[in-house]
């Protein structure tokens, strides 16, 4: 029986780390999947984790089971931060903890479709994962284009909603648009999100990267923008980059809906969470919650947090005046969000780059900027030169 399973290909992001750590060449750079490195290279623990550990290895005295929603402390800790001190619709609002961001992503899916969605308009390019969550759900997907030259395709995006019907969703990007870095302005997220409310189409907004675009308020102003015009929408949060946390897996689900039908929603909720991984790990979720509790804390990691971002933006800068390389015009990377950007490359191109320089990007041609420092850029950009030529 198990014999006849056909096999499926690796996760080609994945898969690039395995082929990079066997790279023996000495000035290889990594440039695959979004973890954030610091200028030498690295990905070190927060200083606010750290912290927030040692308080944990004191003070916890006991790993019983929490429940489906994990840790509520930690759901409930996060929320001003994602929607703001005073958001008026507040208590429309309910939290699960998730297993990262892909957790949130997985259940909020999982919910609409419970509910009677049917279809997902999604712009592409997207992170490959959704289009894989929405096929293992059966869900059927329609496409619309997220970008041209540098800039958002508007005109796609309204054409998209304008032609949703009665039982569709749309998947957006909060913030630092994975994998182009091309993200609405605020005036666009108005426009957006007055079409979806006369629409009456469900949005389920993924917010992974918030703070690594311009900071923690401005990037969460879209999905504020949008949460206070409609009714009804779905939330995917993942604290795997804003604090570090990759592989203990800290995520959320935020559902806002009207309160009377809140816990019927949140049991459904708790009921895929049950069927699917019973319940998120503790550990991660457990030290942001005592960062978020902790005002000395708090302070460390929002510092942190800007390091990290003013970085992000020096290595875009520095991008953005080399001006053109070979054929690719670096110029719009500098005004582009978060830890990705993608290179106009040929699948040779990307290959060449990978065999005769040892960088290593996604197929797609999307790298991750972080994976830049003063060290390599140079190299970097006269590569992309030479192949783009
Ligand atoms: C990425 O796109 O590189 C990250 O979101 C990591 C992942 O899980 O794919």
């Amino acid at each position: 029986m198990l014999a006849n399973l056909p096999a499926q290909p690796a996760d080609a992001l994945l898969a690039l780390i395995k082929l990079y750590a066997a790279d023996e060449r000495a000035d290889k750079i990594d440039l695959g999947v979004g973890v954030y490195r610091t200028g030498q290279g690295e990905t070190p623990v927060f200083g606010a984790i750290k912290g927030a550990e040692k308080k944990l290895l004191e003070t916890q005295d006991s790993k019983a089971y929490l429940g489906p929603e994990g840790d509520m402390g930690f759901v409930n800790a996060l929320k001003p931060f994602i929607f703001g001190e005073g958001f008026a619709k507040i208590d429309q609002i309910d939290g699960m903890q998730t297993p990262g961001g892909t957790g949130g992503v997985r259940l909020a899916v999982g919910l609409a479709k419970k509910a009677g969605i049917q279809r997902v308009i999604m712009g592409t390019p997207s992170w490959p994962n959704h289009a894989q969550i929405m096929k293992d759900l059966d869900l059927d997907t329609v496409a619309f284009n997220h970008a041209s030259g540098g800039v958002v395709d508007m005109d796609a995006l309204k054409a998209a909603i304008a032609a949703a019907g009665p039982n569709d969703a749309i998947l957006l990007h909060g913030c630092c648009h994975n994998p182009t870095g091309i993200d609405y302005t605020d005036a666009q997220w108005e426009e957006i999100a007055a079409l979806l409310k006369d629409k009456g189409l469900l949005p389920i907004l993924d917010l992974a990267y918030q703070g690594l675009g311009y900071g923690m308020e401005e990037d969460a102003q879209g999905i504020r923008i949008v949460m206070n015009a409609v009714p009804e929408a779905l939330l995917a949060y993942s604290c795997d980059k804003n604090f570090g946390l990759y592989r203990d897996r800290v995520g959320a689900i935020y559902v806002m809906a009207d309160k009377g039908a809140m816990p019927a929603i949140m049991s459904n909720g708790a009921s895929l969470a049950r069927a699917n991984w019973s319940m998120p790990p503790d550990h991660g979720a457990a030290a942001v919650r005592v960062i978020l509790e902790d005002e000395a804390l708090t302070a460390q990691w929002l510092d942190e947090l800007d390091q990290m971002r003013t970085r992000m933006r020096q290595v875009r800068g520095r991008l953005a005046a080399a001006g053109t390389a070979g054929s690719v015009d670096m110029t719009p990377y500098g005004t582009q969000n978060g830890l990705f950007a993608m290179l106009p490359l040929s699948k040779e191109q990307i290959q060449s780059l990978r065999d005769d320089h040892a960088i290593y990007m996604a197929g797609s041609g999307r790298i991750n900027v972080a994976g830049l420092t003063m060290g390599n850029i140079d190299k970097f950009i006269a590569a992309v030169a030479e192949v783009s030529a």
